[in-house]
Parts: C-alpha cells; structure tokens; sequence
C-alpha cells in the first residue's frame, strides 16, 4: 500500500497547503478545482507561501523549484485516477462531497484510499457514497490551517477501517512532517469539539457588548497567549467555513454551544467571510494592518 501519487480536490485555503506540504515532501501532486480561475488562485497562494519559506531561510531555492515541478494543477477530476491516495478538502458540504466521492469511486483503481479534511461531518455518513469495498478505506485526514505551518493532523479510523490503510495514511502524515493524532469518529474530532464552542462563544460575548472587537482579541492574546484572539482566528478560518462547521455540529449534538450566533449567519449572508474575502471582524483593505469592522 505504497503511497506515491497523491490527489488534492479544492485549491482553497486548505486544499492549496494539502497539496504544498504533500508536494514539498517528495510527492507527485496532482490538485483539482473546479474552475482554472480558483485553481490559479490557488496556485498563486502556493508560490507565495514558498517564497516566504525561501525568504525566511527555512527553503532552499532547488527545494522550491523541486516542490513546483511535482505539483499539477487540474480542472478534470480524471486526472486523479492514478493518484494512491486522494485528500478531498472542498466547501464543508456533505451533498457537494458526496457528488465528489460518487465520481471518484467510478474513477479510480479499488485501492485508491480516499480521505475527506472535513471540520465536523461524519467520515461514516461522508463514506456512504462510496461502494462497500472502498469504504473500509475511506478516512478522515484534518489539517490545520495554514497547513504549511501548523503541525498537527488528525488521522480518524471508522468502525469499518482497514487496518494497514489506516497505518498508511498515518505513516504518510509523519512523511509530510506532522505530528499525527489518532481519533475516532466523532463530529469535530479532538481539536474543534473544543475549539468551535470556544470560537462561538467570542462571537456571543461581542454580541452582548462584553468588549470590542479588538479588547476580545487582546484579551485572549495577552491574557492567555494565544497566538491570535478568537475573532481574528474566526477570520482566518473563514466564516462561512465555521458557519457551515456549528451548523453540523449543533445538528450532531443538538447543544447550545455549538449554535450558531445569529450575528456570524448575518456576516455570512452579507459576503463577510473573513480574511479570504477582505472583510470580517476586521477590514483587510490593507492587509498588513487589519482595522475592526463597525458592526450595526
Ligand atoms: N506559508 C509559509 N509561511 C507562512 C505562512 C504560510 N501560509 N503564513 C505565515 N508564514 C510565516 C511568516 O512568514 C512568518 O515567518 P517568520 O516567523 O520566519 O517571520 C511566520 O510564518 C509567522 O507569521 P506571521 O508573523 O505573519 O504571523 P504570526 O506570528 O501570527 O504566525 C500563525 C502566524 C502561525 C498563523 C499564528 O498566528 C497562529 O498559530 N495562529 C493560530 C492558527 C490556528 O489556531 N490555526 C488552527 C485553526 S482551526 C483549524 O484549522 C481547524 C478547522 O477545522 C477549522
Ligand atoms: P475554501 O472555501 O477556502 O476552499 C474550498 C475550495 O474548494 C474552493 O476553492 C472551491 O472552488 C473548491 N471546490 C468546491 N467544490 C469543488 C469541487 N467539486 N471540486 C473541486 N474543487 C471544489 O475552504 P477551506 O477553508 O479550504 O475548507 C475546505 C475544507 O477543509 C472544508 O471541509 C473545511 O471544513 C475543511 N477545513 C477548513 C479549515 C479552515 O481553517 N478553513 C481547517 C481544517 C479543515
């Protein structure tokens, strides 16, 4: 079960760190999106990244170029067929996955092992579109973001998991340099069962006028060092992602925290996304100096 090949569905804030850090070390890529014009995006916000990498000194110039020449970039999800290990990480959807897993199932070799970066759907009902043999390797692989920075990954096994794929995936987390976790299949895994309420919760104390945008954040910064305050993190996410994420997962445990507040539904609705859009919590009209958005 030699993984060689690896395929990346989504060019996105995470899709693009999947397939550099899968790239960088030693992997042939090939990433996949829907349209040239996201995947150029995507692209684009891969050299950016090495570029910092090489300008800190952490990258070599050759490493760089190397990285580059293994990754490919695609609109036809064909393309992935020979890929061994295929990571899907598009919009947190279970419909919109589902249609993905549907084509891939048809496309590629039994063995292929697929793997979804979802944030809070079940990797048991995500596996369901596939054919029985391939479920036993389907699993959850969750990134963090920025992926080429962060160092965790979350390898989730299901009740039907084949063993050694299982292994594989984790040993394949280890080759791109990540400290592996292993966990079962639960809505939000390890990390965002405690995150997201904590997130959400900075949105419901704003919302009852416990402090300003930016006292919030430097609550949790200087107070508890963080390195971020929960409302620039929300941003980095991205807030229709984390909309989506409580969404499910208030549907999954049906507990207040993890409601959405009815402030994040608005910003979504209005195109406020975080960062990835230009506006949030904070306007990133100049990105380097982010100021806090006036919310009525
Ligand atoms: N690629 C390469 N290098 C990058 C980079 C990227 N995408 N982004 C930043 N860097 C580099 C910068 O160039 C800088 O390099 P030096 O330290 O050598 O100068 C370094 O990383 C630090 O960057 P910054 O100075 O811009 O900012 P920072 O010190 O605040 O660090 C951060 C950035 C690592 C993102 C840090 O703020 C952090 O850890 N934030 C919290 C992130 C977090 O919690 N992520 C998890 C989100 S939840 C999730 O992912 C799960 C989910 O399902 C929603
Ligand atoms: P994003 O919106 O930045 O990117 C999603 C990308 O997928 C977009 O570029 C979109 O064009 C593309 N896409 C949509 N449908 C597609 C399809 N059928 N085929 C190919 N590409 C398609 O979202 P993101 O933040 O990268 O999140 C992607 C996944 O990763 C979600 O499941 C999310 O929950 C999960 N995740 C997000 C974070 C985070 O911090 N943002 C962290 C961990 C996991």
């Amino acid at each position: 079960m030699e993984i060689k090949k690896v395929g990346v569905i989504g060019c996105g804030l995470m899709g693009a760190g999947i397939a550099q850090v899968s790239a960088a070390a030693g992997y042939e890529v090939v990433v996949c999106e829907v349209e040239q014009r996201f995947l150029d995006k995507g692209m684009a916000s891969i050299t950016s990244s090495l570029a910092k990498l090489v300008e800190k000194g952490k990258l070599s110039d050759t490493d760089r170029n190397s990285t580059l020449a293994r990754l490919k970039g695609t609109t036809s999800l064909d393309d992935l067929a020979s890929c061994n290990l295929i990571i899907e990480a598009i919009i947190e959807n279970k419909k919109i996955k589902h249609e993905t897993y549907i084509k891939l199932d048809q496309i590629c070799p039994p063995e292929t092992i697929l793997a979804s970066n979802t944030s809070s759907l079940s990797i048991t009902e995500l596996m369901a579109a596939v054919s029985p043999g391939r479920q036993q390797r389907f699993f959850g692989l969750h990134f963090f973001n920025p992926v080429p920075l962060m160092k965790l990954l979350e390898a989730v096994r299901t009740i039907l998991s084949d063993e050694t794929a299982y292994a594989a995936v984790c040993e394949f987390g280890k080759t791109i340099g990540k400290a592996v976790v292993q966990t079962r299949d639960s809505s939000g895994f390890i990390v965002n069962r405690l995150l997201v309420p904590y997130l959400l919760d900075a949105i419901r104390g704003f919302e009852e006028g416990i402090g300003s945008i930016e006292d919030i954040d430097k609550g949790m910064m200087l107070g508890c060092g963080h390195p971020m305050g929960p409302l620039t993190l929300l941003d980095f996410v991205g807030l229709d992602t984390t909309y989506y994420i409580s969404e499910i997962m208030f549907e999954e445990f049906r507990e207040k925290r993890f409601a959405s507040p009815p402030l994040l539904k608005r910003m979504v609705l209005a195109g406020m996304n975080g960062r990835k859009s230009g506006r949030g919590f904070y306007d990133y009209s100049d990105p380097k100096n982010p100021k806090p958005m006036k919310l009525n």
